[in-house]
């Protein structure tokens, strides 16, 4: 096609001329540089001439077709233009430049003796940022496969596994996609629960990056089966409390709902279930026993139990207010200590002063008032009585 465009393009004196000169080639005159170039970026070839007389300057690419013919575009492909044309420099710029372009650029000067050079371009293809393949679901106690893939560089970008600042060794493999190579870092790590959430990164580097690395993060979701676990509520619960149970649980997938229930009967009628939480109001001793929390995934179930203890609260103020009582206590045994030194006090006067005051003594005791009156007759032992009566 592009030959066609170039016969269509050029008068058949040109081309037998080229022809003709081509068989005797030397390379002297012209000079051309090698170009390293990205993928997308834009290629300058330059050819150098020396001693230039007018002649004709023929650019042809790899595939030697003829770009320009002494400075007139020959090839129709617009990423080619020619910038520069004087006696001392011709230079072409090829935008967009893909893997394809690669190879010898041929300037070639026909003059008696005809001179050629060839300008090697090489196209660079860094990586793209590389993907992960994860085989199958990381699960608790197996293992996972991760795969790091890059598609597309060339040279071969170089892959790494990096976990807290440190490498990963994995298997490596490349496989040749014409001009560019892909490759792949495979390891398999153990994981547990633990590991969920952990951040593993893979990092592509290569020589168009320089010291940068094109990284990609992978978080691991490690399945495992859930936990359970009930906080049990401070304190002692009485008759007319509420109880209220929360039932903390993990698990990967999160356990999507909680089962509560009761050990050999049902749950009270009042129990209300919101989320993960119990609340029974208005505890009765009925409501004793086992509350079971329960929950499930994929990979299993977990339970937890708390007993239920409805006390009564008379039984409760004398086993849990102690320092009350003992205060209590003290002043029973300093009023029973008070009364019977009021009886020694009394045995005593009564022996001095024996005779009427016995009998009005036992014969008053049933009744305070007639004691009373007979003590307040009796004016030596009136003020230790009267506080013994009150
Ligand atoms: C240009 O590249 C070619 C092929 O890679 C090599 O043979 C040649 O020596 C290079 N020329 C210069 C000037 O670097
Ligand atoms: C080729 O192009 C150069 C620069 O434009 C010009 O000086 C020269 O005369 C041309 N040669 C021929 C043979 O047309
Ligand atoms: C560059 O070339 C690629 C194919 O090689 C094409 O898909 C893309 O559109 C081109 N970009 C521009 C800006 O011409
Ligand atoms: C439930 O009933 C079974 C059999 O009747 C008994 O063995 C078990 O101890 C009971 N559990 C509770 C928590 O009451
Ligand atoms: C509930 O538990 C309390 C404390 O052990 C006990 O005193 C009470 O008798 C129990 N009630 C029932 C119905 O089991």
């Amino acid at each position: 096609m592009a030959f066609i465009a170039v016969w269509n393009y050029l008068s058949s004196y040109f081309v037998v001329f080229a022809l003709f000169s081509l068989r005797t080639v030397q390379c002297q005159a012209v000079e051309a540089e090698n170009v390293t170039v990205l993928e997308g970026g834009t290629a300058q070839i330059s050819c150098r001439l020396q001693n230039y007389d007018g002649s004709i300057v023929v650019i042809q690419n790899p595939r030697r077709q003829t770009l320009f013919f002494n400075g007139t575009r020959a090839l129709r492909d617009d990423r080619f233009q020619m910038v520069l044309f004087t006696p001392l420099l011709v230079r072409i710029t090829l935008s967009n430049v893909s893997v394809w372009d690669e190879g010898g650029y041929f300037c070639q000067l026909y003059t008696d003796d005809t001179h050629h050079q060839v300008a090697t371009l090489s196209v660079i293809v860094p990586p793209e940022v590389p993907l992960v393949e994860v085989k199958a679901q990381p699960v608790e106690g197996a293992e996972v496969e991760l795969t790091c893939v890059s598609t597309r560089s060339k040279p071969a970008a170089v892959l790494r596994w990096i976990r807290d600042r440190l490498e990963i060794p994995g298997v490596v493999s490349q496989q040749d996609n014409g001009k560019t190579v892909s490759v792949s870092n495979t390891i398999r790590i153990p994981v547990d629960r633990r590991d969920d959430g952990a951040v593993l990164s893979c990092e592509a580097s290569h020589p168009a990056l320089g010291v940068q690395r094109r990284i990609r993060h992978y978080r691991l979701d490690v399945h495992f089966p859930p936990t359970v676990h009930i906080e049990p509520p401070p304190g002692i619960l009485t008759e007319g409390d509420s109880l209220t149970l929360t039932c903390s649980i993990t698990g990967n997938p999160l356990p999507r709902s909680v089962q509560w229930s009761r050990v050999n009967s049902t749950l009270p009628e009042r129990a209300e279930i919101g989320g993960s939480s119990l609340i029974v109001p208005r505890l009765s001793r009925t409501d004793n026993g086992t509350y079971l929390c329960q929950a499930h995934n994929l990979y299993g179930r977990a339970a937890d139990h708390y007993t239920l203890l409805v006390y009564d609260p008379g039984a409760v103020v004398e086993t849990h207010s102690a320092v009350p009582f003992a205060v209590i206590g003290g002043v029973l045994a300093l009023l029973v200590f008070a009364v019977i030194c009021v009886l020694i006090v009394t045995t005593w006067c009564s022996l001095r002063q024996k005779g009427s005051y016995l009998t009005h003594e036992a014969s008053g005791l049933d009744e305070h008032g007639e004691v009373q009156e007979a003590f307040l007759n009796d004016g030596d032992v009136r003020e230790g009585n009267k506080e013994y009566l009150l």
